[in-house]
């Protein structure tokens, strides 16, 4: 027999969570093309956190059904091992990316592509595809063993970093030269702040009090500066990482009609506020563009010389913090949730 645990989070008060312990045997009986993944190393960051505030909304509950009525689990991305598998293609040993729940263990049902599978489960058919792809790391090109842990914390991530500067780029900045992003301290913000260097715009960073100087100490931004402090008046598109209201109208006040756009992308404060003054950045319109204008080789080359040239440059920037097992797990969650993760360190749990 082999113990597995599960954490579960209340969907209503994302503070209470409990561990669910199974005994299973060794090897379950699986059926047609069904594997048996175990999880091994995952990242977690406020992107994880929204999965929990807009689990109904978008369906992220879905994925992973585990728990009592009211309960649910968080989706996070990472690597797991393939332990049992009736899938020739995928024997035990091989190693895959892609979003996993918070528990030691996975049964996909494994629908083989190029890169690796899709999970075709019943329960996530109906699901976004992006997230039910699989890739074995033996046929990514992109995968380097010495950088899993930037891996699991930025890749998701800076996929829409990259999606979201080159939409501002195609757009020409919809007349704009300045761009200013909130929640500025956080990874997928400050990759985008990367990508937009260069360009000919001024990035300009709007973060809390307390984490001023370490996103100064980026070297991304043009300008960082608190939350309450007065933006110039010039042409600009906001980029919202925070879903704040208060900072949404203090700059719509200030700005008016030289706010050229205003783009909702997260919600870091963890309010999901809608205003109908602000788009939602929807990144598989612009990769379903990018596909047609430079096909699926091109955009994979770009995105690959981007990732080298952000991968280079990240280890510098956040230090990891390695952690283990489901305790140190929810010390993490607890952490992030409350906000009190230095954005100085990312934090990558081992199972
Ligand atoms: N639409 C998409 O496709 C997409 C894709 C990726 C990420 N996102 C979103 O982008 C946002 C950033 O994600 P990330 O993983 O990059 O974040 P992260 O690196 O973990 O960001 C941490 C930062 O978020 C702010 N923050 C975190 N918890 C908070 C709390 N409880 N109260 C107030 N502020 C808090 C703080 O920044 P400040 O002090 O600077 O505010 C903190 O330094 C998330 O909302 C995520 O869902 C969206």
């Amino acid at each position: 027999m082999t113990t597995r645990w599960t954490v579960v989070v209340d969907r209503d008060d994302l503070t209470k969570t409990e561990v669910l312990h199974d005994e299973l045997p060794e090897l379950p009986e699986l059926s047609d093309c069904e594997v048996l993944l175990r999880t091994s190393r995952v990242g977690l960051t406020a992107n994880n956190v929204t999965y929990g505030v807009i689990g109904d909304l978008i369906g992220y509950w879905n994925f992973f059904p585990a728990g009592g009525p009211g309960q649910g689990v968080i989706p996070l991305w990472g690597f797991a091992d393939v332990v049992e598998s009736t899938v020739d293609a995928l024997p035990a040993g091989t190693r895959v990316y892609g979003y996993l729940p918070m528990a030691s263990h996975l049964v996909v049902r494994a629908k083989l592509t190029s890169a690796g599978f899709v999970d075709a489960s019943d329960h996530r058919v109906e699901l976004p595809a992006v997230y039910n792809s699989y890739l074995v790391t033996t046929q990514d090109p992109a995968y380097d063993e010495r950088l899993e842990d930037l891996q699991v914390l930025y890749r998701p991530l800076f996929l829409t970093s990259f999606l979201l500067a080159d939409q501002l780029v195609d757009n020409d900045f919809h007349g704009a030269k300045t761009v200013v992003i909130s929640s500025a301290s956080s990874k997928t913000a400050f990759g985008t702040a990367q990508r937009l260097r260069g360009q000919g715009v001024r990035v300009v960073g709007l973060t809390s009090p307390r984490n001023v100087e370490f996103t100064q100490s980026l070297g991304l931004y043009d300008a960082v500066l608190p939350y309450d402090a007065s933006v110039d008046v010039e042409p600009s598109v906001y980029l919202d990482f925070s879903g704040s209201a208060d900072v949404r109208s203090a700059l719509h006040s200030r700005l008016g009609a030289e706010l050229k756009k205003d783009i909702s992308i997260g919600l870091t404060h963890q309010a999901a506020s809608q205003d109908s003054r602000s788009e939602f950045f929807f990144a598989p319109d612009q990769l379903r563009k990018r596909t047609a204008d430079w096909g699926a080789d091109g955009l994979a080359q770009r995105f690959g010389e981007a990732w080298r040239g952000f991968t280079a440059q990240a280890g510098d920037w956040v230090g990891v913090v390695q952690h283990s097992g489901p305790d140190e797990l929810i010390d993490v969650w607890q952490a992030v949730l409350a906000g009190k993760a230095n954005p100085a360190s990312a934090d990558v749990i081992t199972f």
